[in-house]
């Protein structure tokens, strides 16, 4: 075939097909024959063309790009990718956590942030939220809040008692809860949302040295959030609305970007700050940790195939690089074993070896065989070995993000600091940070969910609930609810 000949449909195998529009028949009016194996192939690839979707984060979207490191921040870790003039290719992926694929991008819901940074030690992912904290503490009961957010078992229904019942026996998601209900709790698009690690985590420099840090990527085309009532009307009208907005952004190159600003905390201050700095249900008010900028996130390439590279893509948080470690978080510990187990589930054990999830450096690995493997293994497969294998380095590549822990072993809370509650971080957003028509559209917010279906006794729990955030917006909930 010439390289301007038109294209011939084939087979998967390559070979060319006589009809594309009719099956192996015995004469005009006949059966078909069993042997068509064409046919079959077709019917077949269609009927496993769908691969489970995640659970949770099932919709969303995403884009390729860079991040550009613009400041110095070598003195806090030793990062490849954090070092001054560092370019890295990156994937980003944006969802809901509890619709399924095909579920509206304007559902009121926390937003999944996620990156995947192509560095030159290997891949290093951020998988965080549009939001700066999150529902639960202890990974125990993360199941739990999930299934209270998907549906029941009987109607197969979505059910604002079932949510309800959940976060009033569990005051640890007030300040999640209230910044879901505020809002932040449905962005206007994907680009005009922060995303946020939540998470602290530890950066190690050069030297050794050991710093705590929460990273803030701030959205560059400013917040811009939508009322309820445009929201559910853009629901009916393009359930794909966000996905539309960044695919057409940037094919028309209005290309997206996010400032990465980072909050450090000394290694030595988290043992007596004033309330547990690893609680993933409170921020670190930049009062005491200021926001130091270091690079810029910028989205500049669709997707060509969007079920290989999006649906594909594997975001797992247990993905470091040097110079980078997690913390004592407990959620954040769980995440770590969560997410390769979810995608060994969905996508097979050789999920590393699709190319959106390839790491674009060598790789030097002892794993071998699997369902799928396409890189060949080559010998000698087993270490230590005196044949020339790969070697672990810890001159080189010491244990760097570790800390000292003792005690017995128990299932407990987290130890109470001073300032460890629930509801004072909470009642700051809403007493000091928002003005008084984002208080009036909370207010809304909240009345309107709680008179979608929460009935008694979860009912008087949820008043009691944002009383406790803040007396008088607790109080307007109330009448609110009441007027009905
Ligand atoms: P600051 O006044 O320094 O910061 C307030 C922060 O609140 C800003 O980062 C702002 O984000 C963000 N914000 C504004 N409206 C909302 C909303 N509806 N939902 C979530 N975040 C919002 O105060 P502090 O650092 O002392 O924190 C006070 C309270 O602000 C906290 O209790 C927390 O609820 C909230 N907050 C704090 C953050 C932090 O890391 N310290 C981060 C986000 C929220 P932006 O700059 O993007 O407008
Ligand atoms: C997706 C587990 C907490 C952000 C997922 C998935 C699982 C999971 C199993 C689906 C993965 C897949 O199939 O690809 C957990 C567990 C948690 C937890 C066990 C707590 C113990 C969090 C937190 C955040 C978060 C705190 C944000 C700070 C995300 C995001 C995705 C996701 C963004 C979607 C990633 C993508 O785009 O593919 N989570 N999660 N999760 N989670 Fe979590």
């Amino acid at each position: 075939m010439k390289k301007d000949d038109p294209k011939f449909t084939t087979t998967d195998a390559g070979a060319p097909v006589s009809s594309d529009e009719f099956s192996l028949t015995v004469g005009p009016d006949g059966p078909i024959l069993l042997h068509d194996h064409y046919l079959m192939e077709q019917m077949a690839s269609f009927n496993r063309e769908m691969i489970p979707d995640r659970q949770p984060h099932a919709k969303g979207s995403g884009a390729f790009g860079h991040f550009e490191v613009t400041q110095d921040v070598s003195a806090y870790t030793k990062a490849a990718l954090f070092q001054p003039g560092t370019k890295t290719d990156v994937l980003a992926r944006f969802s809901t956590v509890a619709g399924e694929g095909g579920s509206p991008d304007t559902w009121r819901d926390v937003r999944g942030f996620a990156l995947k940074f192509y560095t030159s030690e290997g891949n290093y992912d951020m998988v965080g939220n549009n939001t700066p904290v999150f529902f639960v503490r202890d990974p125990m009961k993360f199941q739990h809040f999930i299934h209270s957010q998907k549906r029941r078992a009987d109607s197969g229904l979505r059910d604002n008692d079932m949510q309800w019942d959940f976060w009033t026996l569990s005051p640890e998601t007030a300040h999640q809860v209230t910044i879901l209900m505020s809002d932040r709790g449905v962005p206007r698009s994907y680009r005009h949302m922060n995303g946020y690690t939540s998470h602290t985590y530890m950066w190690v420099n050069a030297k050794g040295e050991r710093f705590w840090v929460k990273y803030h990527f701030k959205t560059d085309q400013g917040i811009e959030t939508l009322p309820q009532e445009e929201a559910d009307r853009i629901a009916g009208e393009d359930a794909d609305c966000h996905r539309r907005d960044l695919f057409n952004a940037i094919k028309k190159g209005d290309c997206p970007s996010w400032t990465l600003k980072v909050q450090i905390m000394p290694f030595e201050e988290a043992a007596n700050y004033r309330f547990n700095p690893f609680d993933l249900t409170k921020v670190w008010p930049h009062e005491d940790y200021p926001l130091h900028e270091v690079g810029r996130l910028t989205l500049n390439r669709n997707p060509s195939d969007f079920h290989t590279e999006i649906e594909q893509a594997a975001f797992e948080p247990n993905n470091f690089v040097p110079g980078i470690g997690p913390s004592p978080d407990r959620m954040l510990l769980a995440r770590l074993i969560s997410y390769a187990d979810a995608h060994r589930a969905r996508l097979g054990v050789n999920y590393r070896q699709i190319p959106v999830n390839r790491p674009k450096c060598p790789v030097h690995s002892y794993s071998k065989g699997g369902a799928m493997r396409i890189d060949n293994v080559s010998d000698p497969v087993y270490v230590p070995n005196s044949k020339g294998g790969p070697q672990a380095d810890p001159e080189r590549y010491p244990e760097s993000a570790v800390w000292s822990a003792s005690g017995e072993f128990m299932r407990t809370a987290y130890t109470l600091r001073k300032d460890d509650d629930d509801f004072s971080q909470p009642g700051a957003l809403v007493r000091e940070v928002m003005n008084d028509a984002q208080r009036d559209r909370l207010v809304s917010n909240v009345v309107g969910h709680l008179k979608g279906g929460v009935s008694e006794p979860v009912l008087k729990r949820a008043l009691e609930y944002w009383s406790n955030i803040d007396k008088e917006v607790g109080s307007r909930i109330a009448k609110g609810v009441k007027g009905s």
